[in-house]
């Protein structure tokens, strides 16, 4: 029960509060400040293809246009621990499947052909997500016009006008810093497909 008895425990309880409001700002922003140097170069330190210049242009620079609404959760350091890109084939019938909507599958995004696993940005990504648009498909067309709509997520991006194919290069060049390579889609209209190929 409380009571306004002014014995020592209460008013070492007062105290406690007292002493907890004036130092919660300071743990948040401690906080904060660990949090933003995690998100930054220090991450990224470790050898490998990043170094703190790269990372942060990535972060700032080139990041896509569209991705600056999703700051928080797009944003993300450029990883250092990706896995050897893989070349396996997929039709966008076979990429389907991994559109989020089944948990125990992995999430696929595909750009101009090359797909990538963003499972671990299922809060981006997942069933009913802002992204989700994009995910078990190649959008790159809805990527490169900065569209979440469903009818512009769709591989030919050969209608983009150079400043949205910028767009979607720096989408591309993002992801590559991201997300494991897991393959590539064997089946993109002829109006993309890279002479060479
Ligand atoms: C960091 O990366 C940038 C861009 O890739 C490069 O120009 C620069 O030389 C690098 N710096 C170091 C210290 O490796
Ligand atoms: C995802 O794929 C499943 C199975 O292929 C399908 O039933 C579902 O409608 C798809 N979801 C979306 C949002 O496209």
């Amino acid at each position: 029960m409380f009571t306004f008895c002014h014995d020592d425990d209460s008013q070492r309880r007062l105290a406690f509060s007292a002493s907890l409001i004036a130092v919660l700002p300071v743990i948040y922003l401690v906080y904060r400040k660990v949090f933003a140097t995690n998100q930054g170069p220090s991450r990224n330190s470790p050898a490998g293809s990043s170094n703190s210049t790269a990372a942060s242009l990535a972060a700032q620079g080139q990041a896509p246009n569209a991705q600056k609404r999703e700051t928080k959760s797009i944003m993300q350091p450029a990883k250092t621990d990706l896995a050897p890109p893989k070349d396996d084939p997929f039709t966008l019938e076979q990429l389907k499947e991994f559109n989020g909507s089944d948990p125990t599958k992995p999430i696929y995004v595909s750009i101009k052909g090359t797909v990538f696993d963003v499972s671990h940005k299922n809060d981006v990504y997942g069933a009913g997500k802002s992204y989700n648009v994009f995910a078990g498909t190649d959008g790159s067309r809805g990527l490169g016009m900065s569209s979440l709509k469903l009818e512009d997520a769709v591989p030919d991006y050969s209608v983009l006008d150079e400043k949205d194919m910028k767009t979607l290069n720096d989408w591309h060049d993002f992801f590559k810093k991201r997300y494991n390579i897991v393959g590539r889609v064997t089946d993109l209209p002829l109006t993309v497909v890279p002479p060479n190929l």
